[in-house]
């Protein structure tokens, strides 16, 4: 039986194009049962009807964020959701929501972390001078960008990159890792234990 998987989006929507792409494959283990995006029109919302995906904005709108979180959580049990992807979701949930999901909250985050946690991540990369970057998907945690790593890839950085280079190099392979890491996931082959990934 295939997953029955919810994404959260804010924006664009690539990463949950990837997965909307792999979870096409019959043997994937994996189907995307429900979109939500905290952002009214978000692009990613038009990706997901084209595919019949059923979707949802639930924005903020003045409530404390715990009362936001229990509607999205009243949606993902509404739609049976049993794994949640944040794919772009730029809203930092709350420590009540993060436990309800535990183990099942994976999230996609444009570094190698825990190096570069939070935002302006491609900026602080080439300010740094590093030679690497890449991408890093990982259980979520209620401490940011903390949980501990699923699947990790690496790119390299160039002394020319601007911040909208690298982070079109490392989208590049995000494409690939979300994939990739979310197969993982429903597939029993990773799972978080005691805080940690255990994985086989
Ligand atoms: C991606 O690069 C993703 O890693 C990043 O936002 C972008 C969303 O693009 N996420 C974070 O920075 C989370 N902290 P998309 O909407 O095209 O998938």
């Amino acid at each position: 039986m295939k997953k029955r998987v919810a994404v959260l989006i804010s924006g664009r929507g690539s990463n949950l194009s990837a997965l909307i792409g792999a979870a096409a494959a019959p043997d994937y283990p994996a189907q995307i049962v429900l979109v939500i995006s905290n952002i009214a029109g978000a692009a990613g919302l038009a990706r997901a009807a084209e595919a019949g995906i059923p979707t949802a904005t639930i924005a903020h709108k003045g409530e404390t964020r715990e009362a936001v979180d229990a509607e999205v959580d009243a949606a993902l049990r509404a739609a049976n959701a049993q794994i949640v992807c944040l794919a772009g979701f730029m809203r930092i949930l709350s420590d009540g929501f993060v436990r309800g999901w535990e183990g099942k909250l994976i999230n996609i985050h444009p570094s190698l972390l825990p190096a570069y946690r939070g935002t302006r991540v491609h900026e602080r990369v080439i300010e740094a001078g590093e030679a690497l970057s890449g991408a890093s998907v990982h259980f979520v945690v209620p401490e940011l960008d903390a949980g501990p790593v699923i699947a990790q890839e690496k790119v390299p950085v160039h002394p020319s990159d601007t911040p909208e280079i690298l982070a079109a190099r490392v989208l590049t392979i995000e494409h690939k890792l979300y994939p990739a890491g979310l197969r993982m996931v429903a597939a029993g082959e990773v799972r978080l234990e005691k805080g940690l990934a255990v994985f086989g």
